[in-house]
């Protein structure tokens, strides 16, 4: 296994949207464990294909141990009460965070590393992350959903941090631990 390196915001591989994956061969288990060694290294809580430079629709999740292997998932349906308010930050967006609001509850239908359609349904955090990461295979970025104002403090902010990513990549150094505000990160 290996950590691959994460694609950072101003690379077009993150608005690209994604092809639907149409065997899950073993090339794409491959990458399915990088992409979890990755996300490990970089102490989030999901990571999308795009993330890693790959236009397959695909993403990886683990919200406290709840592990998801997401492969062509789709939203089936939302649940209230309402929509709900939380932090998000993103990966490819490394220190910058900022309240979405979001269905509460999401039912998500996808297929499995070994090839097994499954339905899942996520609350809170584990609801957030399985939007977001579904998002990302959409060429969706979580600071698409910020207020005017909130999205131009945080571009301005990344504008600042962005130098530090040269040629949109961020080299994910496993040794570095606690380095990143982690737990909104996916
Ligand atoms: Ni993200």
């Amino acid at each position: 296994m290996s950590i691959l390196d994460i694609r950072v915001l101003g690379d077009p591989v993150l608005r690209r949207p994604t092809t639907p994956v149409t065997e899950v061969t073993d090339e794409l288990r491959r990458l399915i464990a990088n992409m979890y060694e990755t996300m490990y290294a970089a102490e989030g809580i999901g990571l999308a294909a795009p993330q890693v430079g790959r236009s397959d629709r695909l993403a990886v999740v683990d919200v406290e141990g709840a592990k998801y292997v997401l492969i062509n998932p789709r939203i089936v349906s939302t649940q209230g009460p309402g929509k709900e308010i939380a932090e998000e930050g993103c990966l490819s967006i490394p220190d910058i965070y900022g309240d979405v609001e979001r269905p509460a509850t999401v039912t998500i239908r996808a297929t499995d590393e070994n090839g097994n359609e499954y339905e899942a349904t996520g609350s809170e955090l584990l609801g957030r992350c399985f939007q977001h990461e579904i998002d990302h295979l959409d060429g969706k970025l979580f600071i698409d959903y910020l207020s005017p104002l909130k999205r131009k403090a945080a571009l301005s902010k990344w504008e600042k941090a962005k130098g530090e990513y040269p040629g949109s990549i961020r080299k994910v150094r496993s040794e570095v631990k606690g380095e990143h505000h982690h737990e909104t990160e996916m």
